[in-house]
């Protein structure tokens, strides 16, 4: 949990050429894919599903890393984990057939990893009964839904701060990443306060230069 990762979001990618968007991750060295579901309930908006998952596992063996904005995300769990998602995580406000706590362990199962995500409203408390049981913790700096939206700096770096100082003081080992807005400018702050992976949408795949925008990514964050 201490290497810093780029991971590009597909939402901000060009979709009529999917294939050669993942290549263009792959290509400036991307180790992990960010892949951004939505459901059109949990979140104001409607992206893409597991058949979408799969394609891009077709084109990569990049580490997909699996946002799930969708309410239910364990009466779908079983078809992003056959689509050949690496990581899943999953909204704590979401709702479940289950819970939250047996879907981080039916993912853990599975052989793959498993993480929760906070909403910007949601305080970091309500991720300490399952802080024993992820890999990844995602702390919002956007309320979900679409890209392109600024970092909210007051809003979630003493949340990150916390969700690093209770990681450390208990001897945990997840990753801690932030989502939304993140750029040169805004990557350092969420860097300090605890930081890992950087979740790159309208950064990565806006700029027409991307081995530029990957190296400078890179470089705010080392
Ligand atoms: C927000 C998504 C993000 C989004 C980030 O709902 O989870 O991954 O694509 O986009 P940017 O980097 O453009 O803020
Ligand atoms: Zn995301």
């Amino acid at each position: 949990h201490d290497t810093p990762l780029i991971l590009p979001s597909l939402l901000a990618a060009d979709w009529s050429k999917v294939a050669a968007e993942v290549k263009r991750a792959e290509e400036v060295g991307v180790q992990w894919l960010h892949l951004d579901v939505m459901d059109g309930a949990f979140v104001d908006n409607i992206s893409f599903g597991p058949q979408m998952v799969q394609t891009v596992r077709k084109c990569t063996d990049m580490y997909l890393d699996v946002h799930l904005m969708i309410h239910r995300p364990d009466h779908f769990l079983e078809r992003f984990l056959h689509a050949g998602a690496d990581n899943i995580t999953i909204h704590v406000e979401a709702r479940y057939d289950t819970s939250v706590i047996e879907t981080l362990r039916r993912i853990r199962a599975a052989g793959k990893h498993a993480g929760i995500a906070l909403h910007p409203d949601t305080p970091f408390e309500a991720a300490i009964p399952y802080a024993h049981e992820i890999d990844l913790l995602l702390v919002m700096t956007v309320v979900p839904g679409f890209g392109g939206q600024p970092f909210m700096e007051k809003q979630t770096m003493p949340k990150l701060a916390a969700a690093r100082d209770y990681r450390d003081a208990h001897g945990l080992k997840y990753h801690l990443e932030v989502d939304g807005g993140i750029y040169t400018n805004t990557a350092p702050i969420a860097k300090a306060n605890g930081a890992n992976l950087f979740v790159c949408g309208t950064s990565f795949y806006g700029p027409a230069d991307t081995p530029q925008a990957m190296a400078e990514l890179t470089a705010c964050v080392a």
